[in-house]
C-alpha cells in the first residue's frame, strides 16, 4: 500500500521551513512536531493560558477541561481502560522514574529486579537508585547477536525474587520489538510486574496496554509528534490506586496539616504542581493525529524504507549493522558503525549532505558494551520520510566512506 508522503509532509511545519535539503533521519531521538499540536500548543499560551485543576474562573476552567480532553486522547491512544490510569508529566525519563520509586517500597533486601542489556539508560539507572536504596539488585536479561532480548535465556536471569521486569517495547538502537507476550508468561511464573518503556514504539501506531498485558507503560510526547517537555505513564487502575506518590506537592493532596498529609486520588496524586500544561495539550492532539492515521499504511511504508537503507548499508563492506537485518519484529531504527571511522565524524559528514542521523552510545552504553563498539550512527524513520532520505543517506556515507576510511 503506498502513502501519500507529500501529504503527511504538509502536516509538519518543519518541512516548509527549510531552504537546504533536508533528510530528517533522527526521529528515535525526536520527532518533528505536527501543525495539530503545534496549533494546540499555542492556542493554548496565545489565546487560553491559565492553570489547571485549581481556579474556578471561566478561563482556568476552560484550560482543565483541555487537560482532561488530552489525558482522555493520550488514554485512548494507549488503550487504557479509563483515563485516570494516565499518569501526565514531563516525558517518559520522568514516567520511568516516577514508576520506579512508586514501585520500591514493595522491594526488600535480595529481592530483584530484571531488566535488559537493550535498555535506554533511563530504564536502567531509576531501578539501580531503587535498588540501591532498598537492598535489592539488578540483572539485565541478555542480547542475542541480532540485537533482541535473548528469552531463550531467561531463565538464567529470571528467579524467584524477580519482582520487577522492567524492558523495552523496542529499542532505540537495534529496533528490535520485544515479545512481550514471552515475557508476560514469564514474568507471570515468578508473579513479577511487567513494566514497558514505550519510548520508541509509541510514535509507531497505538499501543493496547491492556492486550499487551503489561502493568505500567511509559512514552514521550515529543517522540510521537507532539512538543518536548511531557510524557505519559499507564498504570494498571488497580496497581495504581495502591501506589504511593512520587512527589510531594501542590494539587496531589486531599489534606495537609504540619504534621501530616493525606493524599488524593490517582492521576491527581502523581501530578505534584503545574505540569506542562501546553505540552500536554500538545500532547493530546498528537495522540489524536496518531490515532486517525492509516498505520497499516505507515508501517509497511516504514519497513520498505528499512529495507531499502539495510540492503544499501549490507553493500558497503566497511558497514556493521548492529541490530537484526531482516525486517521481522522491528522498527525503522537502524544503527551501524563505520569501521575506522568515528560515529560523530560519519553524521557530521552526512550534516553536508543534509542528512540528520544521531551518532553517539545512544544512552545505551551496555548495548554498546554488548557489541564492544564505543558509538553508533543510527538512522530512525517516521511517517514523513521518503526514499530520497534513505538515498542521501547511502550516497553521503558512501563518500563519507571513501574520503576517511
Ligand atoms: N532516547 C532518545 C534517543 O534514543 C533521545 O536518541
Amino acid at each position: 500500500m503506498s502513502v501519500d508522503v507529500a501529504a503527511i509532509r504538509a502536516q509538519f511545519p518543519i518541512f516548509a521551513a527549510q531552504d537546504r535539503p533536508f533528510h530528517y533521519l533522527d526521529n528515535a531521538a525526536t520527532g518533528q512536531i505536527c501543525a495539530a499540536a503545534a496549533d494546540a500548543l499555542l492556542r493554548y499560551e496565545t489565546t487560553a493560558r491559565a492553570n489547571v485543576k485549581r481556579g474556578v474562573y471561566r478561563l482556568a476552567d476552560a484550560a482543565t477541561t483541555a487537560f482532561a480532553e488530552a489525558r482522555a486522547a493520550i488514554a485512548a491512544y494507549l488503550g487504557a481502560a479509563a483515563p485516570d490510569e494516565v499518569l501526565l508529566g514531563c516525558g517518559a525519563t520522568f514516567a520511568l522514574n516516577l514508576i520506579a520509586h512508586a514501585l520500591a517500597p514493595r522491594l526488600a533486601p535480595g529481592d530483584a529486579i530484571l531488566v535488559s542489556e537493550l535498555e535506554h539508560h533511563s530504564n536502567i539507572v531509576p531501578w539501580q537508585m531503587v535498588a540501591a536504596a532498598r537492598g535489592a539488585v539488578v540483572r539485565a536479561i541478555p542480547v542475542t547477536e541480532e540485537g533482541r532480548l535473548d528469552l531463550d535465556r531467561l531463565d538464567e536471569v529470571l528467579g524467584a525474587r524477580t519482582r520487577i521486569v522492567a524492558v523495552t517495547h523496542a529499542s532505540n538502537v537495534t529496533g528490535a520489538v520485544t515479545d512481550v507476550a514471552r515475557l508476560r508468561a514469564a514474568a507471570d511464573t515468578v508473579g513479577a510486574l511487567l513494566v514497558l518503556d514505550g519510548a520508541q514504539r509509541a510514535p509507531h501506531g497505538p499501543v493496547d496496554v491492556r492486550a499487551l498485558g503489561c502493568d505500567a507503560y511509559a512514552c514521550s510526547a515529543h517522540k510521537m509528534f507532539g512538543a518536548t517537555g511531557a510524557g505519559a505513564l499507564w498504570v494498571r487502575g488497580d496497581l495504581l490506586a495502591d501506589l504511593p506518590p512520587f512527589l510531594g506537592g501542590g494539587e496531589m493532596i486531599r489534606r495537609v496539616t504540619i504534621e501530616r498529609t493525606s493524599y488524593a486520588p490517582p492521576p491527581h496524586r502523581f501530578e505534584a504542581g503545574t505540569p506542562p500544561i501546553g505540552a500536554v495539550l500538545a500532547m493530546g492532539a498528537a495522540a489524536r493525529w496518531l490515532a486517525a492515521q492509516d498505520w497499516t499504511a505507515l508501517a509497511g511504508h516504514e519497513l520498505r524504507l528499512t529495507e531499502r537503507l539495510l540492503s544499501g548499508l549490507a553493500r558497503e563492506p566497511r558497514v556493521r549493522v548492529i541490530g537484526p537485518t531482516g525486517l521481522q519484529g522491528r522498527l525503522g531504527v537502524v544503527a551501524f558503525a563505520v569501521a575506522g571511522v568515528h560515529a560523530h565524524d560519519v553524521c557530521q559528514m552526512l550534516d553536508d549532505f543534509g542528512v540528520a542521523l544521531r551518532g553517539g552510545h545512544h544512552c545505551a552504553q551496555p548495548l554498546m558494551d554488548r557489541f564492544d563498539v564505543a558509538a553508533t550512527a543510527r538512522a530512525s524513520f517516521a511517517p514523513y520520510n521518503d526514499t530520497a532520505d534513505v538515498d542521501a543517506l547511502l550516497d553521503g556515507l558512501a563518500q563519507t566512506i571513501r574520503k576517511l576510511a
